[in-house]
C-alpha cells in the first residue's frame, strides 16, 4: 500500500541543522492546527502550544538553560543527559538547535495523559512538517529542566500557566542537508494470530 500519509511518516527525519529563515505565519498555522487536531485523553484537550520566533527571547531561554544544566542532576544515567549537561557550559551550546521557531508543549499538572496528549500532538507537528517541506525534531531539555525556577519562571511570562508541566518541544525551520536515516532495528513488532 502507498499513499501521502504513509509515505510522510516515512519521510519525516529528526532535523538538526536549520537555516536562517524563519516559517511563515500560515506555515506556523499549519503546525498548530495539526498539533491541536490530535487525539487527548479523554478529549482533555488541556495542552497549550507555545510558539516562541523572537530570536532574542530564544536566546534569552537559552542561557536560562545554560544555568540550569548547571545546577541540575539528572535523575536517572541516560547518557544522553550527561553530555548535556557537559556541552551546556559550552560557548556554542544552544539547545534549540538555531532553530527559527520552538514550540513548548505544556499540560495541565496532575494528570496521568500529559505525556501522552502532548507527544501525540508534537508526531503531528512532526507530519505536517514533513508534507510543507520544513525540518523539525523533538527537544527534550525543557522537560527535563520541567522543574527549574529559571525556566518556569520565564515560560510563564510568555504565556505558560503557572501550574503547568513542561511536557516537551520541537524545533522546526527550514532544514540543512539530509538528516541520516536510523535504521529500524529487528524484533520489535509482535503479530499474534
Ligand atoms: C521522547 C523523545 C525525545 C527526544 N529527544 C531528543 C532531543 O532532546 N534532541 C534530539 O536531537 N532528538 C531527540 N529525539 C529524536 C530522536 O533522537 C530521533 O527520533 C531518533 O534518533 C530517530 O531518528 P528519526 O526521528 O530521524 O527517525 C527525541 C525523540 C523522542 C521520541
Amino acid at each position: 500500500m502507498d499513499n501521502e500519509v504513509l509515505r510522510c511518516i516515512h519521510a519525516r527525519r529528526s532535523t538538526r541543522k536549520f537555516d536562517e529563515r524563519q516559517i511563515s505565519d500560515e506555515q506556523l498555522n499549519v503546525l498548530l492546527d495539526a498539533a491541536i487536531w490530535a487525539p487527548s485523553g479523554g478529549n482533555n484537550q488541556s495542552w497549550l502550544f507555545t510558539a516562541i520566533q523572537d530570536k532574542e527571547k530564544l536566546l534569552r531561554l537559552n542561557d536560562l538553560v545554560r544555568d540550569g544544566f548547571q545546577v541540575w542532576i539528572p535523575d536517572d544515567d541516560y547518557p544522553g543527559k550527561l553530555a548535556m549537561k557537559t556541552y551546556s557550559s559550552r560557548e556554542d551550546f544552544n539547545f534549540y538547535r538555531n532553530a527559527p521557531t520552538l514550540i513548548v508543549a505544556t499540560n495541565k499538572p496532575n494528570y496521568e495523559n500529559a505525556m501522552a496528549d502532548c507527544a501525540l500532538a508534537l508526531e503531528n507537528i512532526f507530519l505536517a512538517a514533513t508534507s510543507i517541506g520544513l525540518g523539525s525534531c523533538y527537544i527534550n531539555q525543557l522537560h527535563w529542566l520541567r522543574n527549574d525556577s529559571g525556566v518556569r519562571a520565564y515560560l510563564c511570562g510568555l504565556g505558560m500557566p503557572a501550574d503547568h508541566v513542561i511536557c516537551s518541544s520541537v524545533v522546526v525551520g527550514y532544514g540543512v542537508g539530509e538528516p541520516p536515516v536510523p535504521a529500524r532495528k529487528e524484533g520489535t513488532i509482535n503479530i499474534v494470530r
